[in-house]
């Protein structure tokens, strides 16, 4: 197998804006999203946190002999494309579990994680919903015996390790008092938190309408208790996958400064950092790190 884990610490860019020089804030943005392995020749679908979250889980299920990767998600879910490509890269079959009907055609990331290889699987929504009950992961099991199972979103235990290892690369990079980060299962926030373990804040901006993450998270963490770690629920604009004209303005704006983001996540994530910068939240001279959790493959088919 080829070593999974190399490649050069993501690049950070500095960010610059009115609303932040107004309040003495200084920015930086983690660009994770440009995350590359060596061979990886420009797959953007594994990048980010996906990589973050799936790197130990694939030395895992190398470990334990299995063959294939078996995971669930939405149509649009990037964590679906990302493990279609990261199971072409290191040589396991991928299966995934897919919310919904199937749609005559194929959107792009599915159609993606199709000629990668991967078997796609149609649930009902009801039926998707106890894709986590233990009798149900023991029939898919039982049906796929050589495969290892990932959770929706990726988001386990090997997961936060990885997502805690970004935390080191940030800190060694940069100097930090507020990290901020996308939530959708919140597993990249727990995940930081704990790589953090007290040294910066770190806040997790809902991508969803709701304010569940800070129980999901504090489980995911549990039983550690760590200290200084927040979770922000004004800024889903409407719900998951929504995009209102306004977010899509504001991205047209953030790519005007250089800086690509999508909808579903980082766009609110970047929105929602403005905002609070410019209602006081962060104290003056606060030095901010926004992570880039990519995700801009996922938006290019949405598109
Ligand atoms: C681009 C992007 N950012 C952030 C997240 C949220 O990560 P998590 O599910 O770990 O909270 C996701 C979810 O997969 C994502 O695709």
């Amino acid at each position: 197998m080829q070593v999974l884990w190399q490649h050069v610490p993501s690049p950070i860019q500095e960010f610059r804006h009115p609303l932040l020089d107004a309040r003495g804030l200084s920015c930086v943005i983690k660009r994770d999203d440009l995350l590359q392995l060596e061979f990886q020749a420009g797959d953007q679908a594994f990048c980010g946190n996906k990589w973050r979250k799936l790197k130990y889980n694939l030395l895992e299920a190398r470990n334990q002999g299995c063959t294939a990767l078996l995971t669930f998600g939405g149509a649009y879910s990037n964590h679906i494309a990302a493990t279609a490509s990261a199971g072409k890269l290191f040589g396991f079959d991928t299966i995934a579990i897919i919310r919904g009907e199937a749609a005559q055609i194929l959107n792009p990331t599915l159609q993606f994680a199709q000629e990668c290889g991967m078997a796609l699987h149609y649930w009902s929504r009801e039926q998707y919903r106890s894709k986590a009950e233990p009798d149900v992961l023991a029939k898919l099991q039982k049906q796929y015996p050589q495969a290892y199972i990932l959770p929706e979103g990726g988001s386990n235990a090997l997961a936060l390790r990885g997502c805690a290892e970004l935390a080191e690369e940030i800190l060694a990079q940069v100097p930090v008092d507020y990290l901020c980060v996308s939530c959708g299962t919140g597993g990249t926030l727990a995940g930081l938190v704990q790589g953090l373990a007290g040294r910066a804040a770190a806040w997790g901006f809902s991508a969803l309408k709701g304010d569940f993450h800070q129980d999901v998270v504090r489980e995911m963490i549990a039983p550690k208790n760590w200290p200084n770690w927040d979770t922000v629920t004004d800024y889903h604009f409407g719900g998951y996958a929504k995009t209102p004209v306004e977010l899509l303005d504001f991205m047209a704006e953030m790519e005007a400064c250089d800086l690509p983001l999508e909808p579903i996540y980082t766009a609110k994530l970047m929105y929602g950092v403005l905002d609070i910068a410019k209602k006081g939240r962060f104290p003056a001279g606060s030095r901010i790190c926004v992570v880039h959790t990519g995700g801009l493959q996922g938006w290019k088919g949405k598109k």
